[in-house]
C-alpha cells in the first residue's frame, strides 16, 4: 500500500508548478518583493512595527502582495511576514486591505483580538507596519525582553483603595472604573477587598510578583480570572486575588464558603511593628508565636512527607516561603482553586468520556445575574484517578505550552466535597474531529485549515521553543487520535486530553524513560510501540511515534474531504468504529503485513491530496527515523497550498486559451 513513495514526486511537482507555470502564465506581468521571515520579534514604537527581516523574496504569483501578521501570546509581540494571495484567505480571514501602499495591522478576527494582520502593494511594504490602537483606546507599548521579543505591559484596573458594597460573597465588579497600562511589563493585575469596622474596600493595583505585596508573594499571578483569596490573622476581613489578563482585576470571584484557619499565614503577615508598640500584648503575642512555631514546624514536616509521596497537601493560600518558591517549578506555578475558593459553575451535560475522567459543557459564571456566563468544560476525576489528574494538570501548567492549537486551560480544582478532582478548560462545541468528521464532508479549504493547524499543535508540542522563541520542555502527547483533537469554530484544531503524556525534560533518566511503557490507543500505536521496542534513550522516538499517530489523524480529515469527488463514509483507520482492535490484532495489521489505511485512487485526481497522501505516508513510515517531523508537516501543508493555487490558475488559463482558439 505504499502508494505515491518519494518526496520527489511531490516537490518536483511543486517546483514546477511554483516557477514554470506562473512564469507561462504571467510572462511580463510584475512581481511583487515583499519581507518574508518567520515568525520573529518586532521592533515596535508608538504605533509602529519594523521587523528586521534580511530576507526579501520575489513573490511566486505575479498577483501576489505583501503581508504581515502579528499576534501576542503571553504578552509577548511576535511578527510573521511573507507573500500572499490575496484571492486565498490569510488565516481563514479575506484580506480587502491589498490595494493599501501601507500595511496597517488591524485585528480582523474579532474573537481573536491578539492577532493583527495586514497586506499591502508595494516593494517591501511589509518591512514597516502601521498599528492602529486597541479599540479599548489603550496605548499600545511594547517594551523589549531579553530575548529579543516585546512584552506588551499589563492593562489592569488601577483605582488604589475605593469603597465598595461587594460583600465578599459570589462575583464582585470592582469600583474602579480606571484602566491603566501597568509601569513594567513584569507587573500583574492585583485586587485586595477589605473590611474594618466602618467601611469595606476595593483596592486595585499592578504589582510585580517578583516582590512581596504586603508582606506576601502572589502565587496566582498566572491565572487568567482573579480568584480571591482569605488572608487570616490580618486585623481586617482581607481577601486577595491576582492575575494576568487585561483588566482580569475588575471581576472578583469570591465563595461562600470560609476558609480554613491558616497558621502558617499569620506570623508572616503580622507586621512586626505591631508586635513591639502593643506592648501589653506582647506576652499574648510571645505565647501564640511559640505556638505558631511549634505548629508550623509540624506542618512542614507534613508537607515534605506527603511531597515525597507524590501528594500536595493543601498550602497556603497565596503565601508560600521563600523555600517553597524556589523548589517550584514552572509546571507548578498555575495555583490550583482549593476547596474554599472554587469557581462559580454550573454543570450541564456530559459532552466526553475517557479513560480515567468525563468532561461536562459548564457555565462560570460572569456576574450577580444568571444572564451572563462563559461556557467551559470540566473534565471530572474521581479521586481514585488523582495521578491522571495531577499528569494531566501539570502538562498544563505550564505557561509556555498555550497554543491556539492546544486546548486552553483555565484552572485546577480540588471539589474535596464531591471527592473529584477537575480541570476547567475552554469549551468548544463542535465537539471532537472524529464525531465532526462522522458528520460533516468537508472541502479542501476546510482540509488545510483542520490538518495544518493539527500539525502547528503537536509541532508546538514537540517544539523546545515557543512561537515568540523562549525555551519550552518539549512535550509529547502519546495519545494522538481524532477523538483527542477538538474543532474550534473556525475550523482549526486543538489537541486535548494530556492524560498520557510526557515532558521531555533532560530530568529524565533513561529508566524513568523505559518505565513510562507501552501506552496510548491500540488503533493509533506506531509500529515501534505496538512491539514495545521502541528507542527509550532518544527523546526523538516518542515524536516520532506521535507523528505516526498524526498521519493516521491526517488520513481520517483527507478521507472526508470531497475535493477528489469521491467520499466514503466516515471510518476510523483500519476499520469500523465498533471494533475493538486490541495490541495484538493490530501487530498483525501494522507490523506483519506492513498495513495502512488505504489511500483510494481518486485522491490522485486532486493536486493538493496527491501531495498530501505522500506526506501523510512519509508520517506513517515504518521506519521512525525516516518520518518527517511534525514542523516539516507544517510547512509541506504551506508548499500543498501554495501548489492547489498555482494548478487552479494555471487549469483557468488552459480553459481560457483553449476557449481563444476555438474562436
Ligand atoms: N470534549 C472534551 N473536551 C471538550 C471541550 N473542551 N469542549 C468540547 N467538547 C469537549
Amino acid at each position: 500500500m505504499e502508494r505515491f513513495r518519494s518526496v520527489g514526486l511531490g516537490s518536483v511537482l511543486l517546483v514546477y508548478l511554483m516557477s514554470g507555470a506562473s512564469a507561462l502564465l504571467h510572462p511580463s506581468s510584475p512581481k511583487s518583493v515583499c519581507k518574508s521571515c518567520d515568525p520573529q520579534p518586532a521592533n515596535c514604537k508608538s504605533n509602529q512595527c519594523i521587523v528586521n527581516c534580511d530576507v526579501s523574496k520575489v513573490c511566486p504569483n505575479p498577483d501576489d502582495v505583501c503581508a504581515a501578521v502579528w499576534w501576542r501570546e503571553n504578552g509577548l509581540v511576535t511578527v510573521r511576514t511573507n507573500c500572499h494571495n490575496p484571492t486565498q484567505p490569510l488565516n481563514g480571514v479575506r484580506m480587502d486591505d491589498y490595494n493599501s501602499s501601507d500595511c496597517v495591522l488591524e485585528v480582523r478576527n474579532v474573537n481573536n483580538p491578539n492577532v493583527r494582520q495586514c497586506t499591502c502593494t508595494g516593494h517591501e511594504c511589509n518591512e514597516r507596519m502601521l498599528v492602529n490602537k486597541p479599540d479599548d483606546n489603550s496605548e499600545l507599548v511594547i517594551m523589549p525582553v531579553s530575548e529579543g521579543g516585546f512584552r506588551l505591559r499589563q492593562l489592569c484596573r488601577f483605582c488604589d483603595i475605593e469603597s465598595t458594597d461587594c460583600n465578599a460573597t459570589g462575583v464582585c465588579k470592582s469600583p474602579c472604573n480606571l484602566t491603566s497600562i501597568c509601569e513594567k511589563p513584569s507587573e500583574v493585575c492585583v485586587s485586595v477587598w477589605r473590611r474594618n469596622k466602618v467601611s469595606a474596600t476595593i483596592e486595585t493595583v499592578c504589582h510585580d510578583p517578583a516582590f512581596p505585596f504586603r508582606g506576601q508573594y502572589l502565587t496566582d499571578y498566572n491565572n487568567t480570572v482573579c480568584q480571591m483569596k482569605r488572608l487570616k490573622g490580618m486585623e481586617d476581613d482581607f481577601y486577595i486575588c491576582s492575575c494576568n489578563q487585561e483588566e482580569c482585576n475588575d471581576q472578583l470571584y469570591f465563595t461562600n464558603v470560609s476558609a480554613p484557619s491558616c497558621p502558617g499565614c499569620i506570623g508572616k503577615t503580622f507586621p512586626p511593628v505591631l508586635l513591639v508598640s502593643v506592648v501589653p500584648l506582647l506576652i499574648a503575642a510571645v505565647l501564640l508565636l511559640s505556638t505558631f512555631y511549634c505548629y508550623h514546624l509540624f506542618r512542614q514536616q507534613n508537607l515534605k512527607a506527603s511531597r515525597t509521596k507524590g501528594i500536595d497537601i493543601e498550602t497556603c493560600a497565596i503565601i508560600m516561603s521563600d523555600d517553597d518558591r524556589s523548589d517550584s517549578s514552572s509546571a507548578n506555578a498555575n495555583s490550583l482553586n482549593h476547596n474554599t475558593e472554587l469557581l462559580p459553575i454550573q454543570l450541564d451535560v456530559i459532552v466526553g468520556k475517557g479513560r480515567f475522567a468525563e468532561v461536562h459543557r459548564a457555565k462560570l459564571k460572569q456576574g450577580a445575574t444568571d444572564e451572563s456566563f462563559q461556557m467551559v468544560a470540566v473534565k471530572m476525576f474521581p479521586y481514585e484517578e488523582y495521578a491522571s489528574w495531577k499528569t494531566e494538570w501539570e502538562i498544563f501548567s505550564d505557561a509556555e505550552l498555550r497554543h491556539e492549537n492546544v486546548l486552553q486551560f483555565l484552572t485546577a480544582e480540588d471539589r474535596k466535597a464531591e471527592r473529584r478532582y477537575w480541570l476547567i478548560t475552554a469549551y468548544h462545541e463542535r465537539g471532537n474531529l472524529q464525531e465532526f468528521l462522522t458528520q460533516h464532508v468537508i472541502g479542501w479549504d476546510e482540509l488545510c485549515q483542520l490538518g495544518a493547524s493539527l500539525a502547528r499543535g503537536v509541532a508546538h508540542l514537540h517544539s523546545d521553543r515557543t512561537t515568540c522563541g523562549r525555551p519550552k520542555v518539549p512535550i509529547v502527547h502519546r495519545d494522538i487520535k481524532s477523538a483527542n483533537v477538538l474543532v474550534k469554530s473556525d475550523l482549526s484544531c486543538c489537541l486535548c486530553d494530556f492524560g498520557l503524556s510526557l515532558r521531555l525534560d533532560n530530568s529524565m533518566s533513561p529508566e524513568e524513560l523505559a518505565n513510562s511503557g507501552q501506552v496510548g490507543t491500540a488503533r493509533y500505536m506506531a509500529p515501534e510501540v505496538l512491539e514495545s521496542r521502541m528507542d527509550l534513550e532518544n527523546i526523538e522516538s516518542f515524536k516520532q511515534a506521535d507523528v505516526y499517530s498524526m498521519s493516521l489523524v491526517l488520513w481520517e480529515i483527507t478521507s472526508r474531504c470531497s475535493a477528489n469527488g469521491d467520499v466514503r463514509e466516515y471510518e476510523p483507520p483500519f476499520g469500523k468504529l465498533k471494533d475493538h482492535l486490541c495490541v495484538e490484532s493490530m501487530k498483525d495489521d501494522v507490523i506483519r503485513d506492513r498495513l495502512r489505511p488505504e489511500i483510494a485512487a481518486s485522491w490522485a485526481n486532486h493536486v493538493g491530496i496527491q501531495l498530501l497522501s505522500s506526506t501523510i505516508e512519509e508520517c506513517w513510515d515504518h521506519d521512525p527515523e525516516a518520518r518527517l517531523t511534525a514542523q516539516c508537516v507544517v510547512e509541506r501543508f504551506g508548499e500543498i497550498s501554495n501548489a492547489v493555487i498555482l494548478s487552479i490558475i494555471s487549469d483557468t488559463k488552459s480553459t481560457q486559451d483553449s476557449g481563444n482558439d476555438e474562436k
